[in-house]
């Protein structure tokens, strides 16, 4: 029974990873199975916080030095293309000028992403949104 249990368990596990694989680039799918910056910075100098259309919120925190973006963490309760997105926005982010970073655009993102779904396009935008919020 337990054996059962687990062989099915495996199953929908391989399932979903293959049907990840189709959907996502490595790219995405290694940012947002180890996000490395989600979380917050003990007093930021910087926050930024949005609720976008779909309802997804994401936040970011930076640590700014001589107008340079030392560290960033970012937070969503969206999606993993948002995850993956948010940890990718904050690596590409890292010793940039704040000018720098105010840049980037959600196309730089995606591409540094090797693509994103169409209709996950705009977890790219909440993300660079969120982004120039806490730098303006
Ligand atoms: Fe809401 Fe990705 S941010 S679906």
């Amino acid at each position: 029974m337990n054996n059962n249990f687990e062989k099915w368990l495996e199953e929908i596990q391989r399932k979903i990873e293959y049907e990840e694989e189709e959907t996502y680039s490595k790219v995405v799918i290694r940012e947002y199975r180890n996000p490395r910056n989600f979380g917050v910075l003990e007093n930021p100098d910087a926050i930024g916080e949005i609720k976008g259309p779909c309802g997804d919120t994401m936040k970011i925190n930076l640590r700014i030095k001589n107008r340079r973006i030392t560290d960033a963490r970012f937070w969503t309760d969206g999606c993993g293309a948002t995850i993956a997105c948010g940890n990718m926005l904050t690596k590409m982010i890292k010793e940039k000028t704040i000018e720098e970073a105010a840049d980037i655009t959600s196309e730089k993102l995606i591409n540094a992403l090797g693509g994103l779904p169409e209709e996950h396009l705009h977890c790219s935008k909440l993300a660079v949104n969120t982004l120039r919020k806490a730098i303006k």
